[in-house]
């Protein structure tokens, strides 16, 4: 039996020691799915604890101007879409918001999925922001109030937020927008619907219900082609990235390129070192490019979209496994973040994780990897729930076998080339290095053998029966074919 220890934020109530079957914990689109399917093979009797007063996850967080999904659709519709899958359900009771899990209270549960995504915590560039005196704001925590009209604004990164934050400001009457770009990215066109928005959400769904795989084949354009296409001339050198196309975040954009010809914009390449009173210093090459420099920018305001706290794969979640040991220790001991499926850890008895280690494709959808994930993990404990297995628990060579794969497997990508958000001590701590199809393939054919199942009495009494009519039916055979021979 795991258990969890929950905080109940809201002060009028008092804490009690409850028990539920299966707790969720965490509302974004992986713990929404892993209850939508649960409640779809006729299980209710799980909870989905949520810290923030609203569910979603990553689309309740992030509201950015210009907020969306790589592909198609807007961050507002995405969020939409999980609220209208929680009602159709029916499983709005079984979610508690305003409820984070800590080391505090006690609620027991035979079986704790995490769901607690991996882009949660803000990450901040440099440790003096405060001197700033200015407005400092990360994209991932963006008041709703914000009126940057007349103001100069310097918006820090050039990864995904930050390519749609950009020409979303610029639609805005501030006087100013500076870029600082540490790193280009490579940039791909953003594709439309097909067959227009209207008719792709009336037959997506079924689409991609039937054939999964069929978002992996997105064309490609030539990614410089497109850059040289949109960006101003002045621009193009140093927009021009280079390392091998796929081992950052590609970018699918039709607008930021372009608004880079607005009067009001400016691209600086270089790194923020350091924030004064309404202005930052940025490091970077010289027009000559070959020494670096020093250069001051004014900023009423500033943006951080300098993406999330991924160093060491923390998973926002304290784990303490069956011997006492925290999941962050046991990665430790062991050479960094790791876990069988991407999912499970030995040591760690009935517990799962929707986007653990080495989920992150690069280059399909997340939420893709974590439908497979839902379905495998489902697999896994159904026999818990229907009181045949008491504790399902991967083996501890099967674990390490995993991660020995997954890290030589790493050594044959374009993951293994960049510094990035990815690797964490040059460990591949967060892509999955094979494609989604081999993800899919052992997801849909769990390989039970390298699972430790405890059987109950219910499921030894079970597996008997079993036992004995495999037995009775070969003996029938053998019987017959002996009564027909002789
Ligand atoms: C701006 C942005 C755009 C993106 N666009 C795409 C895209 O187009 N396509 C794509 O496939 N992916 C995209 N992603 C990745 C995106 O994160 C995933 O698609 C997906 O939404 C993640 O879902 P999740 O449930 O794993 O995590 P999250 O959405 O992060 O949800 C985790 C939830 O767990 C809660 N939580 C965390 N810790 C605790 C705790 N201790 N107790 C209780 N609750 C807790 C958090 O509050 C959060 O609500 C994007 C990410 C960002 C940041
Ligand atoms: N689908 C979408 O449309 C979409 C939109 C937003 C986010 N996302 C997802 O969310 C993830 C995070 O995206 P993100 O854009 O928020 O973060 P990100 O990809 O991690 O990008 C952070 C940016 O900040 C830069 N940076 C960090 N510190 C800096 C410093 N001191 N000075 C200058 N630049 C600095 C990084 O430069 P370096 O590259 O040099 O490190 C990078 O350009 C993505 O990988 C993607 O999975 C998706």
């Amino acid at each position: 039996m795991s258990s969890s220890r929950v905080r109940i934020l809201d002060p009028n109530e008092k804490p009690s020691p409850v028990f539920y079957p299966i707790a969720i914990i965490g509302a974004g689109a992986g713990g929404i799915g892993a209850a939508c399917r649960l409640k779809h093979l006729g299980y209710d009797k799980f909870r989905v604890f949520e810290r923030e007063s609203g569910l979603g996850g990553t689309w309740w967080t992030n509201r950015y101007p210009g907020v969306s999904k790589t592909i198609y659709s807007s961050g507002s519709d995405f969020l939409d879409y999980l609220g209208t899958a929680v009602e159709r359900a029916g499983i709005t009771s079984n979610i508690r918001l305003n409820s984070e899990v800590t080391m505090e209270e006690v609620i027991q549960a035979k079986i704790v999925i995490s769901a607690v995504g991996i882009l949660s915590e803000p990450n901040k560039p440099i440790a003096d922001l405060g001197a700033s005196n200015g407005q400092v704001i990360h994209s991932a925590r963006w008041p709703a109030d914000t009126d940057l009209t007349g103001q100069d604004v310097v918006v820090v990164g050039s990864g995904c937020s930050a390519a749609q934050i950009v020409p979303a400001l610029l639609q805005t009457p501030v006087k100013s927008l500076t870029q600082i770009m540490r790193t280009p990215p490579w940039v791909v066109p953003r594709l439309e619907e097909p067959g227009g928005k209207e008719a792709y959400a009336k037959w997506a769904p079924q689409i991609y219900g039937t054939v999964p795989l069929l978002g992996f084949f997105v064309p490609a354009a030539s990614s410089l082609a497109h850059m040289t296409a949109l960006a101003p001339p002045k621009y193009h050198r140093i927009l021009t990235p280079q390392y091998p196309v796929g081992c950052k975040r590609r970018i699918f954009d039709s607008d930021w390129l372009k608004c880079m010809h607005d009067s009001r914009f400016t691209l600086a390449s270089g790194s923020l070192t350091s924030v004064s009173d309404h202005e930052v210093n940025v490091r970077g090459p010289d027009a000559s490019c070959k020494e670096l420099t020093d250069r001051i920018l004014k900023a009423d305001t500033l943006i951080l979209a300098t993406g999330f706290d991924t160093h060491e794969f923390k998973h926002y979640l304290p784990v303490v496994g069956r011997d006492g040991i925290s999941l962050q220790d046991q990665w430790a001991t062991r050479g960094g973040p790791h876990a069988y499926m991407c999912t499970a850890v030995d040591g760690f008895p009935n517990f799962f994780m929707v986007r653990g280690p080495n989920t992150l494709t690069g280059h399909t959808s997340a939420i893709m990897t974590m439908e497979n994930t839902i379905e495998y993990i489902l697999r896994l404990i159904k026999p818990v729930l229907t009181g045949h297995v008491s504790i399902v628990e991967p083996k501890p060579e099967a674990v390490q076998a995993w991660d020995r794969a997954i890290q030589a497997n790493t050594q044959a990508t374009v993951f293994r080339v960049c510094t990035s958000w990815y690797k964490t001590g040059g460990r591949n701590v967060a892509v999955y290095p094979r494609s989604q199809v081999d993800y899919h393939l052992r997801c849909r054919f769990p390989r039970l053998s390298n699972w430790n199942r405890t059987m109950t009495v219910r499921g030894m009494n079970r597996q008997r029966r079993h036992w004995a009519i495999g037995y009775l039916a070969i003996a029938t055979v053998c019987f017959g074919v002996l009564y027909a021979v002789l």
